[in-house]
């Protein structure tokens, strides 16, 4: 039986709930207190309803006093239950780190397989006396193409389709993005005397559709050798050793006549095929890596033309060179079977773990 409201009583109960709630930590206990006073069968809510027990005269006061005491206590527990849920985030975030736990591995970077790549092919040529230069991927146009005696109605212009930049400057023709390396053989030519004997990595940039062949960017390494008595021996000899140490000792080579405006004669150059004639087991007619054929073309070649000695300075009755131009995500693909060379640009962790 509940007891009658009177002024004492209310506000001894009104003391114990606070004492009370104070002690009561955990939202479970909150919610036992909650009911123990404020709840249907609850302490403060047994007063009221008997407050018409009261004498008459007292009931008003009385009343008041008790929605005072049950609105302060309501809001004391609001109060002490938003406390908790603190206090239970903050420990949780505490409890939730595991010293225990093995870190994360730093994950290590490694160079990208073109770099990669363009080093081997760097490293073959150094060991052969070349040496290593690099120059601007934005060039003149008189560079790019002048110099390489390729004139502006000449319609060997068609085979590199170019990126212009927009310039007021025209010093030496417009401004383009190189579409090879091999204008870095005047660059070089211009700057320094015979003996020349340079590799050139370089990226170059073409205006075209990308597909599994073909990137509207990509890197090229270019050779240039240049000194009194070259011939096409020499040129023979040293690209010969060159693919053999990147493809192996067995490799067999081939020259076939090519044209490019810069050199004459002009070569493309093929490797017989490793997979197929090592291999044994994979025979030429069922080779997908040479197409069928035997043999695989890994770069263009040539004699330097002698109007392009004799525009950079050079006198061409004194000298002979050879040049050469190899791309090296096409030399990575032959060695390493990828088949599309846009893995090389497209950031996918998966392909670059593997290398
Ligand atoms: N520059 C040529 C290209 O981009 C490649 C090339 C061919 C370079 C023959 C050479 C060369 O130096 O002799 O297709």
């Amino acid at each position: 039986m509940d007891s009658i409201p009177d002024i004492n009583n209310i506000n001894d109960t009104y003391q114990q709930a606070l004492g009370e709630l104070s002690n009561n930590k955990s939202e479970q206990d909150l919610s036992l207190w909650r009911t123990k006073y404020l709840g249907r069968k609850g302490i403060l809510t047994g007063l009221l309803r008997n407050l018409k027990e009261t004498p008459i005269d007292s009931r008003r006061e009385i009343g008041q006093q008790l929605n005072n005491i049950k609105n302060l206590l309501e809001k004391n527990y609001e109060d002490a239950v938003n406390a908790a849920g603190e206090l239970v985030n903050k420990n949780s975030n505490v409890h939730n780190v595991d010293i225990t736990m093995p870190g994360r591995p730093i994950q290590n970077g490694r160079l990208h397989p073109t770099t990669q790549m363009i080093r081997e092919i760097c490293e073959a040529f150094l060991s052969m006396g070349f040496d290593i230069a690099e120059g601007p991927e934005v060039e003149w146009e008189y560079y790019n193409f002048d110099a390489l005696n390729i004139p502006s109605d000449h319609p060997a212009r068609d085979m590199w389709d170019t990126l212009w930049l927009e310039s007021d400057k025209q010093e030496k023709g417009n401004i383009l993005l190189r579409t090879h390396t091999s204008p870095m053989q005047a660059r070089i030519m211009e700057n320094r005397e015979p003996p020349v004997r340079v590799v050139v990595p370089g990226k170059v940039f073409r205006y075209e559709a990308s597909d599994a062949t073909h990137e509207w960017h990509f890197y090229q390494v270019e050779g240039l050798a240049v000194d009194q008595g070259l011939t096409f021996a020499d040129l023979k000899g040293t690209l010969f050793e060159f693919a053999k140490r990147i493809f192996g000792e067995n490799r067999k080579i081939r020259f076939r006549c090519d044209y490019f405006p810069f050199v004459e004669p002009g070569v493309d150059m093929s490797i017989d095929c490793f997979a197929c004639s090592d291999s044994g087991s994979i025979s030429t007619e069922n080779c997908s890596i040479c197409k069928r054929t035997g043999w695989i073309e890994i770069m263009g070649a040539g004699m330097v033309h002698p109007r392009v000695l004799e525009q950079a300075g050079y006198d061409p009755e004194k000298y002979t060179g050879f040049a050469f131009g190899l791309g090296p995500e096409r030399i990575a693909m032959l060695k390493y079977g990828i088949d599309d060379i846009r893995h090389f640009y497209s950031n996918d962790i998966r392909f670059l773990n593997q290398f």
